[in-house]
């Protein structure tokens, strides 16, 4: 796609969608959306915007393709169970309520399985679990719990499957006792502006398709809207250039700490567990 073909491109997807593809790093969105026009019957990108004007299907197939929506629930299970077994007990020690922030949340396993967990730990508490997205179509099946595919909930602990899910033919649900935990809006992380006093904000396989500059500009706003001592909570290839300049202290692979708050206590560096995440994933 030529330099004049792809300035035209973001324009139009600009209006026709939104999505504002200044934030997205060019070289792999251009090569990316090179092979998704070729593959319909447009035989320009001019006649394909068209198309996309006057037909709602290729406008949702756009909308799809650009937000990457891939998510199951525990996705890469060795960093939940340190979430579980380390980070969330010890946020639960002079907490009694979390304010808990999913952006990006897809269909809706990630801020779930974040439910579940609290669930297992703090039966009786009454946290807040705010999840957010782009993404109408997600955010409606997130909504109603499902129903989701064998492959999405294949992370799922059996007891846990058997605990938090119906199952209706080959299709998963998420019960209404997890399902009221979490409340979904529609938020655009390049755009829209973010709530603060968040214990915990969980923003995993979100930015990997962004800009440097739009990278830094998002942690830079994820430190701004933790409380001090708050959790920020990465996917495995999204770490951190110089948390410490941004007031982010490392808690092995996945997690952060916001400092200062001067009485914090600091969360032992577990890198034994950090360095077989990364393995894992490898
Ligand atoms: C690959 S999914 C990740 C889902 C989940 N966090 C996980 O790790 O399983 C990426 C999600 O980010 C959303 N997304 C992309 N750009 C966004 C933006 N600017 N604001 C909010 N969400 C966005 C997409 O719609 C998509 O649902």
């Amino acid at each position: 796609m030529r330099d004049l073909e792809y300035s035209y491109l973001k324009t139009r997807i600009k209006q026709l969608t939104g999505v504002d593809l200044d934030n997205y790093r060019e070289r792999q969105m251009r090569r990316r959306l090179t092979s998704f026009i070729s593959r319909t019957s447009a035989p320009s990108v001019v006649a394909y915007c068209r198309m996309v004007e006057s037909d709602r299907t290729m406008l949702e197939d756009l909308r799809s393709f650009l937000t990457i929506k891939v998510s199951e629930f525990f996705r890469d299970p060795l960093p939940f169970e340190q979430l579980k077994t380390e980070i969330l007990p010890q946020l639960l020690m002079d907490r009694t309520r979390l304010n808990v922030w999913s952006p990006g949340c897809s269909v809706g396993g990630e801020p779930y399985s974040i439910a579940i967990i609290l669930d297992k730990l703090t039966p009786f508490a009454k946290h807040r679990i705010v999840a957010t997205d782009i993404d109408v179509i997600s955010l409606q099946k997130a909504r109603n719990g499902g129903p989701y595919r064998s492959n999405e909930v294949r992370n799922v602990p059996t007891q846990l499957l058997r605990e938090y899910f119906d199952v209706l033919g080959d299709s998963y649900h998420v019960k209404d006792k997890i399902r009221q935990k979490v409340d979904f809006k529609k938020h655009d992380l390049l755009r829209d502006p973010f709530e603060s006093g968040f214990d915990l904000i969980v923003c995993r396989n979100v930015t990997i398709y962004f800009t440097e500059e739009a990278k830094v500009r998002l942690n830079q706003q994820f430190c701004q809207s933790l409380s001090p001592g708050g959790i920020l909570f990465v996917g495995g290839t999204e770490a951190i250039a110089r948390a410490r300049e941004l007031g982010l202290t490392t808690l092995g692979h996945c997690f952060y700490r916001k400092q200062p708050a001067d009485a914090l206590r600091a969360l032992p560096i577990d890198e034994e567990r950090a360095v077989k995440a990364m393995n894992v994933r490898r």
